[in-house]
């Protein structure tokens, strides 16, 4: 039975079921009770995420001879944070209830009644609250030694500016693309890995000439919806959504999200934004240092504008998985597929033996050590060829090879296909080039 958004009935909670089931995330901690909006990639889940992390850096550094990758500290300087707005604005509005004492967001809950013990009229007035997790470094815990843990990964690529253009053959129009954690203290985080307190960011700061900026912002913003798309992602369930003027954040001039249908709605996972000069301008001010930018053959001189591609690790991770999980009956039985792009699947080949006789596991043994070279290979003697079949389909593997009878007499092998069940059968010894068209050929882009 699916809902209104095309989703399976439930879908959070089985997502967060199969996560834990099939070790693709598991909440920290979990052995004392868990520690909240916190989660921990399990083996199949930390393969996901690297293939996504992978799938991106390829797409905005590699493919491209303007755009440089950086990997900057999380602790900065705590100057950065005052010169970029954080510690005066990253704020969010914070109420409590009196009667349960529990603390919400106020533009998170509607209306004056408590929406955890249901009482009304016991809000207190809200105050701002900052989002940065504060800590101190060296061993004297004053004020003087208080440092943050980067709510965004952004700053970081602001103060290396200079750096990446005196050490690179870069000229502006350039970007600067990283990945990495960050860090807020959410009031109300949730949504399994929607809302987290610690998260990864895949960021890219894209420099051009004042006067051009509206037209980069249109660029990438079209850029960034077709990488999503070729994901695999389905298109209906995506939009862009623009910032109304009220909405825009004090650095942005314009800014769109790339929105996801998921099962509680319409959400963002990435946002585009033309953050102007302002944080390079800020930065020049706070540190003393010239961020202006010097075109070679003309000698004019600008500080540049920034166009931001923003787009969070672990919400990208929720939405390949969310719009992956299908469930769906075959021949009277009921099966849970993750109908995951070929190339973000953590496990891309799996090998059974049909049986544990006849020399079949030993064939397996050898066409799964073969592969592993090439393919993150599983490979799994026990247990019914139907349930081995089942477990490979909630971990999104897109194809299966069995060893069979036949296989022992000429040397063939079935590759069964995750989406389409049928089985073809193929030489044992062409198996890796029949994966590589199979595999490589879907992932195409
Ligand atoms: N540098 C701009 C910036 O940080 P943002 O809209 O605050 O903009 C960008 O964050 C992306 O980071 C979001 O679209 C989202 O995918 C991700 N993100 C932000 N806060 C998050 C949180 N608490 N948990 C998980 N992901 C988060």
């Amino acid at each position: 039975m699916s809902t209104d958004t095309g989703h399976p009935e439930n879908l959070m909670e089985k997502l967060v079921s199969l996560a834990k089931r099939r070790g693709f995330i598991f909440q920290s901690s979990e052995v004392y009770g868990g520690v909240g909006a916190v989660y921990d990639y399990g083996p199949l889940g930390v393969e996901l995420k690297n293939n996504v992390r992978e799938a991106w850096w390829t797409e905005m550094v590699h493919r491209r001879e303007d755009v440089e990758g950086l990997d900057a500290g999380i602790l900065m300087h705590p100057e950065v944070w005052v010169a970029s707005g954080h510690v005066e604005g990253f704020t969010d509005p914070l109420i409590e209830c009196r009667n349960c004492h529990r603390r919400f967001r106020a533009d998170h809950v509607e209306g004056d009644q408590c929406p955890t013990c249901g009482v009304s009229g016991q809000f207190t007035e809200p105050r701002n609250f900052n989002l940065m997790f504060k800590t101190f470094m060296g061993p004297v815990e004053d004020s003087t030694a208080a440092v943050y843990l980067r709510p965004e990964t952004a700053q970081g690529i602001y103060v290396n500016f200079r750096n990446v253009l005196d050490s690179s053959r870069q000229k502006v129009p350039f970007g600067i693309a990283q990945v990495g954690k960050a860090f807020r203290n959410e009031i109300t985080p949730g949504n399994f890995t929607f809302r987290t307190r610690e998260f990864e960011q895949m960021e890219m700061q894209f420099f051009v000439e004042p006067g051009t900026d509206e037209e980069w912002y249109h660029t990438w913003k079209e850029r960034r919806l077709e990488w999503v798309k070729s994901l695999g992602i389905r298109a209906d369930r995506l939009r862009l959504e623009p910032h109304g003027p009220d909405e825009l954040a004090h650095y942005a001039k314009d800014a769109v999200d790339i929105e996801y249908l998921f099962p509680m709605g319409w959400r963002e996972f990435e946002g585009i934004h033309n953050r102007t000069d302002f944080d390079l301008s800020r930065h020049q001010e706070h540190s003393g240092k010239k961020l202006e930018y010097v075109e070679s053959h003309s000698g004019k001189r600008f500080i540049p504008y920034v166009i931001e591609t923003s787009a969070g690790l672990d919400r990208t991770v929720l939405v390949v998985l969310a719009d992956a999980y299908d469930e769906e009956e075959v021949e009277g039985e009921s099966r849970t597929v993750l109908r995951l792009h070929p190339r973000l699947a953590p496990t891309k080949v799996a090998v059974f033996p049909l049986v544990k006789k006849e020399g079949m596991p030993e064939m397996a043994a050898r066409i799964a050590a073969d592969l592993r070279g090439r393919y993150t290979t599983f490979h799994d003697v026990s247990g019914s060829i139907g349930r081995r079949y089942r477990r490979q389909d909630e971990a999104g593997t897109p194809f299966c090879v069995t060893v069979d009878g036949q296989s022992i007499a000429d040397g063939t092998v079935t590759v069964r296909d995750r989406d389409t069940l049928e089985q073809v059968r193929v030489a044992a010894d062409g198996i890796s080039d029949h994966l590589r068209e199979r595999i490589e050929g879907e992932a195409g882009s």
